[in-house]
Parts: structure tokens; C-alpha cells; sequence
């Protein structure tokens, strides 16, 4: 029970990484709310947790919209009277085009998600942990953010820009007890990524051969990085861009 009563707020917690460490998370005592666009998918995952007698709930929040996300943190913080760890996990992938062709648009809503949404999520949480004295963030950026991908430039700029928030805020708040760290992993076993692998035929293989440990990332390889960000073992470590990537980025 190493989270026992902690409160988490998960973005994007309805699928994928979001959805597996919001169990995880409960497993070990925390109480949860998710925050996601997708409101029957969010609303059966907090469901199943509460069958499982977590306390949790369900908001739904576009995190590319700051009111809907101040509303959203507000709906935490009247539910559980505190917010211990916030996870800033929603994102998108957007199309996949050359820097020439990408069309504005997509990159207007790939930023304003992956990019925007995580400095509003951080700008309300950081709200309620510094009236508490207390709180670890966690912000989801990618490979992406530490290297470039061809034909995803929107996403490549968000995911470093995720990045270099996580750094400027760490330092910000480092003497207020609240870490700020960040996660950059590889390609990983999801909806996001089983989108990408149909877009494009036999582009799994090729991906795959360019991770040294020639698999993809498991949602647990994700999971155990960011309850370790944010368990006391990791006191220390503050605004790190940890990657999990299967030796990629080395
Ligand atoms: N899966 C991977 O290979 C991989 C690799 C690196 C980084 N990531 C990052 O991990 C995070 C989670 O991705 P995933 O693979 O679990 O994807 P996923 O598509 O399974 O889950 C993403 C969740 O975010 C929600 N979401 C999307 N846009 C939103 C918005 N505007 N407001 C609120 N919620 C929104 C979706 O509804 C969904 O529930 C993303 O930030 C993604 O960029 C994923």
C-alpha cells in the first residue's frame, strides 16, 4: 500500500497507459479520479474500480480547453479535499505528414492537446499542492520529445516542449517539496500506437528494429517507471526525462 489515500488525477485515464496506472495506482491504496474526453469508456473504467472498492470518479475534461480543466482539478479537489499526484497523460498522435504537409489544423489540435493541456493541467494542480506544501507530477511526453520522428513534427514539439516544462517547473517548485519529472517512452502496446501500426503496412517491423532490445514497450514498463516517479524511493528526482525505450535513445 504505497500510496495508501493518495489522491491521483489521471488525464487520458479511459485507455491505454492512462487506464493501466490508474489500477495500479488503486492496487497500492490511491484514490483516483480520471479526467478524459471519452466519457463512457472513463466512466466504465471508474466503475470497475469502484466495484473493486476504490474511491474514484470520473470528469469529463478536453485538456486542450483550460476552463475545462480548471473545472476538472476543481471536481478532484471537491471530491477527495486533496490532489497528492498529478498525471499529465493525455495526448494524441495526429496524422502522420512531412514538415511541408502537415496542415495547420493538425498541428493546432496536436499542440494544443499534447502541448497546451499539459501546462494548464499543471498550472491547476500546482494551485491545490501549494496550498498543501506537497505533490509529485508526472508529465507523459515520449521518445519523441528526445529525439526527432519523421512526418510527426506537431508531435516531436509537443513531447519536447512537455519536456522542457517539466525542467522549468521542476526548478520552480523543487523548494516547495513538489517534484516535477517526466516519462519519454518508446513505442508501447496501446490504441495510440495499434493506430499507427494500421496506418502504415509493415511499419511495426521497421519500428521494432530500431530498439536495441527488439521489443515494443509493455504498458507495465510504463506503469512502474511512474509509480517509482512518484514513491519516496524517488525523493531526490526532480525534473528528469526518464526514458523507457528498450535502449532507443542511448
Ligand atoms: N503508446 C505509445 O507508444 C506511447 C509512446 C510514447 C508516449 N505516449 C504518450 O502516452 C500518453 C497516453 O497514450 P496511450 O498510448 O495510452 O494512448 P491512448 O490513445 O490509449 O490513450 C489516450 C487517452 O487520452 C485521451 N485523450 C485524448 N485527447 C484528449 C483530450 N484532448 N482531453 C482529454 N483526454 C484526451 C483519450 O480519450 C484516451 O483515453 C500520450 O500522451 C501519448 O502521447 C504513448
Amino acid at each position: 500500500m504505497r500510496f495508501k489515500d493518495q489522491v491521483v488525477f489521471i488525464t487520458g485515464g479511459a485507455s491505454g497507459i492512462g487506464k493501466a496506472v490508474a489500477f495500479a495506482f488503486a492496487k497500492e491504496g490511491a484514490r483516483i479520479a480520471i479526467a478524459d474526453l471519452q466519457q463512457e469508456l472513463g466512466e466504465s473504467v471508474v466503475k470497475d474500480l469502484q466495484e473493486k472498492g476504490i474511491d474514484a470518479t470520473f470528469v469529463v475534461c478536453n485538456v486542450a480547453d483550460y476552463n475545462a480543466v480548471k473545472a476538472a482539478v476543481q471536481h478532484c479537489y471537491q471530491h477527495f479535499g486533496r490532489l497528492d499526484i498529478g498525471l499529465n497523460n493525455a495526448g494524441i498522435g495526429g496524422p502522420m505528414a512531412s514538415t511541408r504537409e502537415m496542415e495547420l489544423q493538425d498541428w493546432d489540435r496536436v499542440v494544443a492537446v499534447n502541448q497546451s493541456g499539459v501546462f494548464y493541467c499543471m498550472k491547476e494542480e500546482l494551485a491545490v499542492m501549494e496550498k498543501q506544501g506537497s505533490g509529485c507530477i508526472v508529465n507523459v511526453s515520449s521518445i519523441a520529445g528526445l529525439r526527432g520522428l519523421p512526418r510527426q513534427i506537431a508531435y516531436t514539439a509537443s513531447k519536447h516542449a512537455v519536456i522542457g516544462m517539466t525542467k522549468t517547473t521542476a526548478l520552480e517548485y523543487a523548494r516547495y517539496g513538489i517534484r516535477v519529472n517526466a516519462i519519454c517512452p518508446v513505442f508501447t502496446n496501446t490504441p495510440l500506437v495499434d493506430q499507427l501500426f494500421a496506418s502504415v503496412e509493415g511499419i511495426d517491423q521497421k519500428l521494432l528494429r530500431t530498439i536495441p532490445m527488439r521489443r515494443f514497450g509493455e504498458v507495465e514498463d510504463i506503469v512502474n517507471a511512474i509509480l517509482w516517479l512518484c514513491d519516496p524511493a524517488s525523493s531526490f528526482v526532480t525534473g528528469l526525462a526518464l526514458p523507457i525505450d528498450g535502449g532507443q535513445s542511448v
